[in-house]
C-alpha cells in the first residue's frame, strides 16, 4: 500500500470566474470581494403540518418485499397538504426495498436512524428519463438514463433528511453491468433533484450507490450537510456529491470514501452545456472529510461547459486522494481540452492543489 497522505488543508480557497466565455475573465483570476454573496434563504426543516409514516401507506420493511407503490401512494395522498403546511413522509426502523420514486414541493422524507432504503435490482422499477438537456447524451449509453431513486423536478422547499438513516444502492450489481458493457441506459444516481429550489438533504448515510450519489442541477438554495458517503474505492463514478449548474450550494460536514471524486462541481457537457450556458455559481463547500485515493478532493469538470464561478473551500481533510492535473495525467488533460478550456482548468487545478 502507498503511504498515505494526510493534508490538511485550512485556507480558505477562492477559485472564481472559470467561465470559459469572456476574455475579461480570464485576465482577473480573483473575484472582487462584493461578487461573493452566499444567501440562503432557506433554514428551515421539518415544520410540517402533516406526517405520515411509511406504514399508513401498506409498506413492508422486511428487506424483500416492494415499497415503490407504498411510496408512491404515500407522496400522492400527502401532496394534498402541499399548500397546506406541507407533509413529512417518517419511514420506520426496517429495510425497505423500492424503486425510484419522486418527491414533491412542500414536503419532508425522514429516515429513523435504524430505516434502511434498499434500491431494487428489478429493472422495471427504474423508469427511463430522457438524457439532461445540458449533456445531450448519457454518460454510460448514449440514448436515456434510469430515473435516480429518490427523485424530484420543479420542486420548492424539499427536505430529505433522518437520524443518520440509510439509504443503500446495492451498486455492486450496476458496477458489474456497467463493466461488462450491458447496460442500455446510464446508471440511477441516489438522489437526482431537478429545477428546484430550497433543497436541504442531511443526515444520512448513502451506501454503494449505483453510480453518483447526490446531484442537484438546475437548482438554487441547496444545503448538503452531515452526510456520510461510503462506496469501494474502485467502483465506478461513484462521486460523492455533484453541484451541477446550480447557484447557492452549502456543502459541509461531510465525510467521502468513494471510487470517484468526492465533490465534483460541474455544468454540463460540451456544446449541449454551452448552449444551455447555467453555471454552477456560490459554492460553499467546507468541513469536507475526503478518501479517494484515485480521484480529486473538489474536482472542478469534467463537464463544466456552461462555466464554475466562485467556489470556496475550507477545512477540507484529504487522506489518500489523487492529485489530478494535466501534467500527471495525459488522459485528464484530453478530456479537458477538449472543451477549450485546458488553460483555465491547469491553473485552476493547480492553484487549489487538489
Ligand atoms: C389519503 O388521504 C385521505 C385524506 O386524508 C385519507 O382519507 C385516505 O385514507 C388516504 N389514503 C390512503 C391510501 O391512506
Ligand atoms: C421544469 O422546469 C423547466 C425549466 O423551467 C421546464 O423547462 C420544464 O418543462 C419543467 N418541467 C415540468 C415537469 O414541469
Ligand atoms: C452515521 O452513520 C455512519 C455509518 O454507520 C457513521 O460512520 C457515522 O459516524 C454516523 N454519523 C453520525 C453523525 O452519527
Amino acid at each position: 500500500m502507498r503511504a498515505q497522505v494526510t493534508k490538511v488543508i485550512s485556507v480558505l480557497f477562492l477559485v472564481a470566474l472559470l467561465s470559459i466565455r469572456g476574455a475579461e475573465s480570464r485576465k482577473s483570476r480573483k473575484p472582487k470581494p462584493e461578487t461573493l454573496t452566499y444567501s440562503f434563504e432557506y433554514t428551515a426543516i421539518n415544520c410540517r403540518a402533516h406526517s405520515a409514516s411509511l406504514t399508513d401507506y401498506g409498506g413492508v420493511g422486511d428487506g424483500t418485499t416492494s415499497n415503490t407503490k407504498a411510496f408512491k401512494t404515500a407522496i400522492s395522498n400527502l401532496s394534498q397538504y402541499a399548500s397546506n403546511g406541507g407533509a413529512q413522509l417518517y419511514v420506520p426502523a426496517g429495510k425497505w426495498l423500492t424503486g425510484s420514486f419522486s418527491l414533491i414541493s412542500h414536503f419532508t422524507l425522514f429516515l429513523h436512524k435504524d430505516a434502511v432504503l434498499l434500491a431494487s435490482q428489478d429493472m422495471t422499477e427504474w423508469p427511463v428519463i430522457k438524457p439532461l438537456p445540458s449533456y445531450g447524451r448519457g454518460r454510460d449509453a448514449a440514448a436515456g438514463r434510469y430515473t435516480s431513486l429518490i427523485f424530484g423536478t420543479n420542486l420548492t422547499d424539499v427536505t430529505i433528511t433522518g437520524e443518520n438513516g440509510t439509504i443503500d444502492g446495492q451498486g455492486a450489481f450496476w458496477w458489474q453491468n456497467f463493466h461488462r458493457g450491458k447496460l442500455k441506459y446510464t446508471r440511477p444516481y441516489l438522489i437526482e433533484i431537478m429545477f428546484s429550489e430550497n433543497v436541504q438533504i442531511s443526515s444520512l448515510t448513502l451506501l454503494n450507490s449505483p453510480n453518483w450519489n447526490i446531484h442537484p442541477v438546475y437548482s438554487s438554495n441547496i444545503v448538503v450537510q452531515g452526510i456520510t458517503i461510503i462506496a469501494p474505492i474502485t467502483s465506478p463514478n461513484t462521486d460523492g456529491i455533484n453541484p451541477d449548474s446550480c447557484t447557492n450550494t452549502k456543502i459541509e460536514d461531510c465525510y467521502i470514501v468513494s471510487g470517484d471524486d468526492c465533490v465534483a462541481v460541474k455544468s454540463g457537457w460540451d456544446e449541449y452545456g454551452i448552449a444551455f450556458g447555467w453555471p454552477t455559481k456560490h459554492l460553499i463547500v467546507r468541513r469536507l472529510t475526503c478518501i479517494s485515493p484515485y480521484s480529486a478532493v473538489i474536482a472542478l469538470g469534467s463537464e463544466m461547459s456552461g462555466g464554475i464561478q466562485d467556489v470556496r473551500a475550507e477545512d477540507i481533510t484529504a487522506i489518500q486522494y489523487r492529485i489530478w492535473g494535466p501534467d500527471q495525467n495525459s488522459h485528464r488533460k484530453r478530456r479537458i481540452c477538449e472543451r477549450h478550456i485546458c488553460e483555465r482548468n491547469d491553473n485552476a487545478y493547480h492553484e487549489m492543489g487538489l
